[in-house]
């Protein structure tokens, strides 16, 4: 058992404001911070962290891409499939406001540069016991996900950045579509169809305060977790920490509502922390805030 992850590297750039900039408003940071980042990146090192065996498969560009990968492997990512290219790094303008709000900006770089031909070789090896992650930061999404249903692997895909044409066009390969409450309505507005009538086999809504739900829509069968309640200092990166700690734990067979309760306390968990890929906490640390719960 392990996870493949497509997933995009960037390079968070961290603005904290005391709100986040109106149309046409100039504002002076009082904290600036870089990080490793990237919703692929993030979901790698948080199923990393909850102790599964992670392939991440992505680009980096000669811009720092060194430093992202050697961060990525010092979480035990596998790191071999992850291409260095001609384009630049992705990078993101990350703004957080005094309420844990934040407004990114994504310039794509090598997310979206990477070859198909480095994606099918990374797949080669994955069997029918593993699972991939894919989000909507990179090139080669349907081509890996294709890739995925075929060998018969656990698909997950997270519909953020959301683009419902994006969601639409690897829904017949997914097997869990990974989504928050306000990509849900736009999703089910987007095909004309309820939640429960999406055609997918399972789908994993987070829902902020209200907590977060599993649902398989091939049996009715549900679980549900209620929100942490924590002093929110940054909600960045929080969706991607709860997707890697589910993959993990459903990758390494535990049951769905157990999945859900270590993903819910990792996200908790993360934002109360500034910052990304390296705020994401350990396993240990979710089990004693679990414990203390
Ligand atoms: O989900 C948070 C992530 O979105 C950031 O790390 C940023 O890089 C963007 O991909």
């Amino acid at each position: 058992m392990a996870i493949y992850n497509l997933g995009s590297i960037n390079i968070d750039h961290f603005y904290r404001l005391s709100h986040l900039p109106a149309p046409g408003e100039t504002l002076a940071t009082h904290d600036y911070s870089v990080g490793l980042g990237g919703k692929g990146a993030n979901q790698s090192a948080a199923a990393a962290k909850a102790g599964a065996k992670v392939f991440h498969i992505g680009a980096v560009g000669p811009d720092k891409g060194r430093w992202a990968v050697d961060r990525l492997a010092s979480w035990g990512v596998d790191v071999a499939n992850v291409s260095r290219i001609g384009t630049s790094t992705g990078h993101a303008i990350i703004n957080v406001d005094e309420g844990a709000e934040n407004s990114i900006v994504i310039f794509p770089g090598a997310n979206r540069a990477l070859g198909l031909g480095e994606v099918e070789l990374a797949l080669s090896v994955a069997g029918p016991n593993d699972t991939l992650i894919l989000q909507n930061e990179t090139a080669h999404q349907v081509e890996a996900a294709r890739i995925g249903k075929l060998k018969g692997m656990r698909v997950i895909y997270s519909a953020a950045p959301f683009d419902a044409e994006a969601v639409r066009a690897v829904l017949e390969y997914t097997t869990i579509l990974a989504l928050n409450a306000v990509e849900a309505q736009q999703l089910t507005e987007a095909l004309g169809v309820a939640l429960d009538q999406l055609p997918v086999p399972e789908i994993l809504v987070t829902k902020g305060s209200e907590g977060s739900e599993w649902r398989s829509l091939q049996t009715g069968e549900r679980a549900s977790q209620p929100a942490v309640k924590v002093d929110a200092v940054d909600s960045t990166g929080a969706g991607d920490t709860f997707v890697g700690y589910f993959a993990a734990a459903m990758d390494a067979g535990e049951t769905t509502a157990r999945a859900l309760r270590l993903a819910s306390a990792a996200a908790a968990l993360k934002v109360t922390r500034v910052g990304t890929a390296d705020a994401i906490p350990i396993r240990a640390e979710v089990d004693a805030f679990l414990e203390e719960q």
